[in-house]
C-alpha cells in the first residue's frame, strides 16, 4: 500500500484584494507520507494557516492539484470532499477550537456522531479518548472551565477519534505554557508511532526542532529546513 497520505502538485493561492492581488502560495509542490512529523515554520502572514486549510480540503488553491491517498480532488465535489474531512483529515487551531455550549466529552464525541456511530458508542470511544489525554476528570467540564492547555488536549482528542490519516495543527501550543505545549507534543509523538501524518504548523523553533523534519515557507515557496 502506498505511505504517501497528501501531495500538493504546483499548488498557488492569490488572494483578490481590491486594488492589489496577494500571492500566498508559489508552485508548491509537497508530498507527506504516514508516520511523518513535520513542522511548518515560517513568518506570520506567510501562508502557513492557507496551506494548512488548502491541505485540508477546506479551501482551494488558485491553481494545482491536491490529492489525498492518490486521489486527485481538484474536480471532486463538496461531499467527497466532506467525506474526506469527517475520516481522513483532521484539524487542530490555535483558539476557538471547542464549542462552547458543549461539555469536554460532547465536544469529543461529535465527530463519531456525525461520522454516523451511535449515540452510546460516541460517548464510549470519547470516554476513552479523553482519558488518553489524562482528561478524565474534566469531562463534563465546559470550554470555559478549562484551562488553555486542558482546551487544547480536549482538541487533540476531538482530532484523534475520527483515527484520521493526517492531523494538520495550526499553532496547537501557541498560547501554552512550556510545559502544556510539552505534554501536547508527547501526544503527537504517540500518534506518530500510529503510522499517522502530523503537520503542525508553529512558531516555536525548539518544538519545530523536534519534528522528523521542518518545512518552511517564504516568499510563497516551501523549503526543507535544517536545524537551527
Ligand atoms: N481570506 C483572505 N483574503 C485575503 N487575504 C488573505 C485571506 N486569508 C489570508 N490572507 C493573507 O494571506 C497571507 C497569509 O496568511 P496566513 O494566515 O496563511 O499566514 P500565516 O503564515 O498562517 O501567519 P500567522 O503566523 O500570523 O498565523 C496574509 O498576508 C493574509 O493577510
Ligand atoms: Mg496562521
Amino acid at each position: 500500500m502506498s505511505k504517501e497520505v497528501v501531495k500538493l502538485k504546483n499548488i498557488s493561492k492569490k488572494f483578490d484584494m481590491p486594488g492589489k492581488e496577494i500571492s500566498v502560495l508559489k508552485n508548491v509542490d509537497l508530498i507527506i507520507n504516514k508516520g511523518e512529523l513535520i513542522s511548518l515554520t515560517g513568518p506570520s502572514g506567510s501562508g502557513k494557516s492557507t496551506l494548512l486549510h488548502i491541505i485540508a480540503l477546506l479551501d482551494k488553491p488558485t491553481s494545482g492539484e491536491v490529492f489525498f491517498k492518490n486521489k486527485s480532488f481538484s474536480e471532486a465535489k463538496e461531499s467527497q470532499k466532506d467525506l474526506v474531512r469527517k475520516k481522513g483529515i483532521s484539524i487542530i487551531y490555535q483558539q476557538n477550537n471547542l464549542l462552547s455550549d458543549f461539555t469536554a466529552l460532547e465536544n469529543v464525541s461529535i465527530p463519531l456522531l456525525n461520522n454516523g456511530y451511535s449515540l452510546k458508542e460516541s460517548i464510549k470511544k470519547a470516554t476513552k479518548t479523553l482519558a488518553s489525554v489524562n482528561l478524565s476528570n474534566r469531562a463534563n467540564h465546559f470550554p470555559s472551565e478549562l484551562s488553555g492547555g486542558e482546551q487544547q488536549r480536549v482538541a487533540v482528542a476531538r482530532a484523534l477519534i475520527t483515527e484520521p490519516d493526517i492531523i494538520l495543527a495550526d499553532e496547537p501550543t501557541g498560547s501554552l505554557d512550556r510545559e502544556t505545549s510539552d505534554e501536547i507534543f508527547s501526544l503527537f509523538l504517540k500518534l506518530k508511532t500510529k503510522k499517522r501524518a502530523i503537520l503542525y504548523a508553529t512558531h516555536n523553533r525548539e518544538l519545530s526542532n523536534r519534528a522528523d523534519y521542518k518545512l518552511k515557507i517564504l516568499d510563497g515557496n516551501i523549503f526543507i529546513k535544517n536545524n537551527e
